[in-house]
């Protein structure tokens, strides 16, 4: 039975790694049509489809630097690559083409055409906050990019496509930097803006938009804005789009399971999240993680770990490892040099940094940790330190800090800080180190 391996990359049927980010995934003539963010050289957006969302064919590159273009807004400048100047001189597009995110498409029935928008920035600065649209008339075909515009002037960045049963489409992104979520019904010809319908959560500062409907309930999945970081995800729902919605509420644990959300897909009577698990020190080592999300109740879901999803004729089978991976990250600064000649430097690390995965094993009491990278167990003398078969085997637990933050602690009495490979013990309440947190996740 098809099986989606969670954490590992994804391969094509030609046994290449899928570099398809901020998804979007449209059901099309028996297939899930996968569009993402291609960043190799000049492409943009990436097309590739499967028939069970774990088999994907690559079709093709539907937007590169050169795509064709057309025009069909005013004041726009139907340009990707880099290529002349503007009135105030400096090149219109950096000098690597445009930044090309979180493409999504939907079949329009009213022209049989395929719509593309998207997030568009000028690959000079971060400044232009557009949205960008290209059509087609085939599913995987060469996309004409029709250029770039502020909707109803606003800033436009992470975006999504939402077509309600009636075939209404609706563009949702975040606005006003990011404060703001705006929902926007689009001309039925979907090429444009027809009316600007719901400003959601003003000031909550959201990112990562997707929106699907289950039953009676509009359903709105977000992050918080964390750059590439994690965070714990949030959603919201309501009986009408443009009504009134509910407060968001989280979803999944506090990184949702290192992802953001992009995109839901259908599959039978499951809902399956799809997330990106980026990668912020290499972009193309990102991957795509898919989650079967459950409803408790009408207007509610939750996300669970899963390292398998399998996929068997009588529904999804799930598997989740026993032994967890789970990073420690530092949240907070911390501002002590100790005389006692700890260097404890006043630095956010890294999320990515190696040196913070590691495995927790569960005994007797609490769990121990193995340093993932070296292999070696948490030893409790301040340093981490090989293990030997003489030496006692430490046992930690966990102590809620404050809301989805956890503190390894009770060990002696002790809690632990961790500064990649140090391992410092402190109490719980010494105010020296005040304000450091570890965060638990997978
Ligand atoms: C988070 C967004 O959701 C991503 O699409 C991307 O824009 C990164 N921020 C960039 O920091």
């Amino acid at each position: 039975m098809p099986t989606f391996y969670n954490g590992k990359h994804l391969i094509d049927t030609d046994g290449n790694v899928v570099h398809c980010h901020g998804a979007g995934i449209m059901e099309y003539d028996g297939w899930y049509y996968l569009f993402g963010e291609d960043r190799r050289g000049d492409n943009r957006v990436s097309c590739y489809r499967s028939r069970d969302l774990v088999n994907w064919e690559f079709r093709n590159v539907v937007l590169t630097l050169n795509s064709p273009t057309g025009r069909h807004y005013v004041r726009t400048e139907p340009q990707l690559g880099p290529r002349g100047f503007g009135p105030d001189g400096l090149p219109k597009v950096g000098p690597r083409g445009a930044n090309i995110e979180r493409p999504k498409v939907l079949y329009c029935e009213k022209t049989g055409k395929f719509v593309m928008w998207m997030h568009y920035e000028n690959g000079r600065d971060y400044n232009a906050a557009r949205c960008a649209v290209a059509v087609c008339d085939t599913v995987d075909g060469d996309y004409t990019y029709l250029g770039s515009f502020n909707p109803v002037g606003n800033m436009s960045r992470d975006c999504t496509l939402f077509k309600d049963d009636d075939g209404t489409a609706y563009f949702i992104s975040s606005a006003r930097d990011n404060a703001d979520m705006i929902i926007y019904r689009l001309s039925d010809d979907y090429l444009s803006v027809d009316e600007q319908i719901k400003t959601l959560w003003p000031g909550q500062f959201r990112e990562a938009p997707v929106i699907f409907r289950r039953g009676e309930y509009y359903f709105m999945l977000t992050s918080q804005c964390t750059g590439w970081n994690p965070n714990q995800g949030g959603v919201a729902c309501s009986k009408s789009i443009d009504g009134r919605w509910s407060s968001i509420v989280p979803f999944g644990n506090t990184t949702t399971y290192n992802t953001q959300p992009t995109a839901m897909v259908k599959v039978g009577e499951d809902y399956l999240y799809i997330g990106d698990r980026w990668d912020p020190v290499d972009y193309q080592n990102s991957k795509i993680i898919i989650l079967p999300m459950t409803f408790p109740a009408e207007d509610r879901c939750e996300l669970v770990w899963a390292d398998e999803v399998e996929f068997t004729e009588t529904g999804i089978k799930t598997t989740a490892r026993e032994v967890e991976e789970f990073r420690i990250v530092l949240r907070a600064y911390v501002d002590y040099v100790g005389s006692d000649g700890y260097n404890i430097f006043s630095k956010h690390l890294g999320y990515n940094d190696r040196s913070l995965l590691w495995t927790r094993e569960e005994v007797d009491g609490g769990f121990m940790l193995r340093h993932s990278e070296s292999g070696r167990y948490m030893s409790g003398d301040g340093i981490m330190a090989d293990y030997a078969e003489n030496e006692p085997r430490l046992v930690w637990s966990t102590a809620p800090a404050s809301e989805g933050e956890l503190l390894i602690n009770k060990h002696s009495g002790k809690s632990v800080l961790i500064f990649g490979r140090r391992v410092i013990l402190a109490d719980a309440d010494d105010k020296r180190f005040g304000g450091y947190r570890f965060v638990e996740n997978y």
